[in-house]
């Protein structure tokens, strides 16, 4: 029998600090009106200034481990996807692995900005089905409040921090209705639309980090194309329809974006799970923390069938279809 990826447990973590868009209001020249009605962001949560990636993904990382009541001797692979590192290197990875106790393992970042908790679930998920890892910890995680420049109004209301983590592990597949774990994923990427949505600095360039340039509404409409797309790649391939998908768990990064998404798949918003108006937009890290959140509100059942997309800086984006 083939080895598949199961989901073994989520978890996930935000910072206390919450800022309101009446909160921005005082700094930016912005209302709660037009951030709610262009984007549905109400609030978002911001780390510590001594609060790191690292920290963050370690605490969702700790809640995962809880929830399937495993040790952390135990992972084989650690992966986090992460536009916002504590530092250029070593990964945020590595540092979680130390963190945790981890023995020697595989531990790397993985970079596809708002695509990258598919991005590195794919690659976790080829790894297992490879035969070369066993369990692995699976994290998004972003200080996006650490790249925002707060003379673009543009771009500074919309983005928040937090992680989320889910742990894959290997068993055997098993086919038809029992069929179980992660089904598919497609990635994509068109380096040419690269300037759409970039920072604008790097080690290599500025020897800073940089802040995020984006032209939003160019970035929208490649959003709603590419991730029905990448939706539609993952249904076709598994040969599932949209009436079967229990819960779609999509990037948060604008609520027309993902009703438009929902709309196209003719899926009540109701088997959306949502969280951009509470956490805005989170890259990385939104669809884990998403999940977890259907998860623990016990939304998103064993058994379930549960479709993630994204899209995001690169361009890039994907999808993953998953029986959780
Ligand atoms: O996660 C990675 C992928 N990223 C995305 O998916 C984001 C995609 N883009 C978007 O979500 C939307 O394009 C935005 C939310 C960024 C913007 O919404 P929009 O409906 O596309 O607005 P717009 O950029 O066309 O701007 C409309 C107006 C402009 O004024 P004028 O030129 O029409 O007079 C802006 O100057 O809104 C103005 N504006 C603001 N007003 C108040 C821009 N930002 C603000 C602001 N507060 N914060």
């Amino acid at each position: 029998m083939p080895v598949i990826s199961t989901i073994l447990s989520t978890g996930s973590y935000l910072p206390e600090r919450i800022v309101t868009n009446a909160d921005l209001e005082k700094i930016v020249d912005t209302t709660d009106e037009w951030i709610h009605q262009r984007s549905g962001i109400r609030e978002r949560h911001f780390a510590a200034e001594n609060e790191t990636t690292s920290d963050m993904a370690l605490k969702a990382a700790q809640k995962a481990l809880e929830s399937a009541n495993i040790s952390a001797e135990s992972l084989d692979g650690i992966i986090v996807a992460t536009t916002t590192p504590d530092q250029t290197f070593p990964s945020v990875a590595t540092k979680v692995q130390a963190a945790l106790g981890v023995p020697i393992c595989v531990a790397f970042d993985v970079q596809a900005v708002c695509t990258g908790f598919v991005y590195a679930l794919s690659v976790a998920d080829n790894f297992i089905k490879a035969g070369q890892l066993k369990r692995v910890l699976v994290i998004g995680a972003e200080k996006m409040s650490s790249i925002l420049n707060w003379e673009d109004r543009t771009t500074c209301v919309l983005f928040g921090d937090g992680a989320g983590a889910m742990i894959l592990e290997a068993k055997e597949g098993k086919s038809g209705s029992e069929r179980t774990g992660i089904f598919s994923t497609h990635l994509y990427a068109d380096g040419k639309l690269r300037d759409l949505l970039y920072t604008d600095g790097g080690p290599a360039t500025t020897g800073q980090s940089g802040h995020i340039v984006m032209q939003g509404r160019e970035v929208f409409k490649y959003a709603v194309t590419f991730m029905a797309g990448a939706v539609n790649d993952a249904l076709a391939a598994n040969n599932v329809s949209a009436q079967e998908i229990d819960w779609l768990v999509p990037h948060q990064a604008n609520i027309r974006i993902i009703e438009a998404t929902a709309k196209k798949l003719d899926m009540p918003i109701e088997r959306v799970i949502l969280t951009v108006e509470k956490h805005g937009n989170t890259s990385a890290a939104s669809i884990p923390l998403a999940f977890d959140e259907g998860v623990r509100s016990g939304r998103i059942k064993r058994g379930n069938l549960v479709l993630m997309e994204a899209m995001g800086g690169g361009i890039t984006w994907g999808s993953a279809l998953a029986r959780f």
